[in-house]
């Protein structure tokens, strides 16, 4: 099944060195408060989360990867911090995949999908937010993906008229560009994006290790999660920033937070855990991220997540 191959491809590559390396937060020696006035909270397209990380769209539909949004719902439910499921696409076609798709969470679904899809989606899963994944790179290097993308502009626009939750438009591991930012200002429902940098997971790579005839420099291709941010700063005004690709822990979190991010999302660092230590394993990583998150925001003298913006410099190498 091309999930649980995507999964396995995914989980083979570590993720190591990234671009929030070039980055050292700021650090003073004289702590001005302590782990009592932190608020670690933020807010995204206007709903308050008690933390500034979260579980990012990995999978859905099949019993195997039905079963991970399960685990993923209880831990995120009992650590108190927020779980996006994967694309809600398997449960467009199967009855047993819709019935298990999460609620009352975010649905999440390619621009390849059209308005009537995406209705059906929100509906059947009670949607707060509409999560549109944007994957072209992808679905060309795949043999079984899309060939015809002169729809998915369309679909974006009537999604933006037709619905009534806030959508956050998505990449997904190859950063984004001006244009996207651009688009998504002209847009009002579109109240965030979430900018997936070229830093972890890679479905250029995923793909190639699917392929009999791989083209390994299609991997380098987009904008690094550094790169994506910094572009990203003309636009934090009119649209919450999310920051994914390659976050491993909870300095990568407060670093792209300084570099204007409203959130981190984390997919394949989270699943390894998962996959490997269980949901104790995974309750007890997040726990850690909660605590240290508050400890480096002491440390750059930050009680809140707007105080954190700026507060990084870029070495020179
Ligand atoms: C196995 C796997 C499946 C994924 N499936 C989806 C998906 O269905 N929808 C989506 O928007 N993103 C999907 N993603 C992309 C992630 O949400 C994220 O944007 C990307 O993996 C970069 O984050 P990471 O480096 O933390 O993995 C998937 C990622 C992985 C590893």
């Amino acid at each position: 099944m091309r999930k649980i191959d995507h999964i396995n491809i995914a989980l083979q590559d570590k993720t190591l060195s990234t671009s929030l390396d070039e980055y050292r937060m700021e650090y003073n020696s004289i702590p001005l408060f302590g782990l009592d006035d932190v608020d670690t909270s933020t807010t995204i397209c206007g709903y308050k989360w008690q933390y500034p990380f979260f579980i990012n769209a990995i999978t859905a539909g099949g019993d195997e990867c039905n079963k991970i949004n399960k685990d993923f719902e209880e831990v995120c439910g009992e650590m108190g911090i927020e779980f996006f499921p994967g694309s809600y696409s398997p449960a467009l076609k199967n009855e047993a995949d819709k019935i298990s798709y999460p609620k009352y969470r975010s649905v999440n679904l390619g621009l390849d999908k059209n308005i009537h899809q995406i209705i059906e989606a929100i509906d059947t899963t009670n949607a707060k937010y509409l999560q549109l994944h944007m994957n072209p790179l992808q679905e060309m290097i795949m043999p079984e993906g899309d060939r015809n993308f002169e729809t998915w502009l369309e679909n974006l626009q009537n999604a933006n008229e037709k619905i009534n939750i806030p959508i956050i438009l998505k990449e997904t591991g190859f950063g984004t560009g001006k244009s996207v930012f651009e688009l998504a200002i002209k847009l009002d429902k579109v109240m965030a994006v979430d900018v997936s940098g070229k830093d972890g997971t890679n479905f250029a790579k995923i793909e190639n290790g699917r392929s009999s005839s791989p083209s390994p420099y299609l991997e380098e291709i987009g904008y690094t999660t550094a790169q994506s941010l910094e572009i990203a700063k003309n636009y934090r005004k009119n649209l919450d920033i999310i920051a994914s690709g390659g976050i491993r822990n909870s300095l990568d979190v407060i670093k792209v937070l300084a570099l204007g991010a409203k959130a981190a999302g984390v997919s394949r660092n989270f699943l390894e855990i998962l996959l490997s230590s269980g949901k104790e394993g995974l309750k007890k990583e997040i726990k850690k991220w909660q605590k240290e998150i508050k400890y480096l925001m002491i440390l750059c003298h930050a009680k809140n997540i707007d105080e954190l913006y700026g507060r990084i410099t870029k070495i020179k190498k």
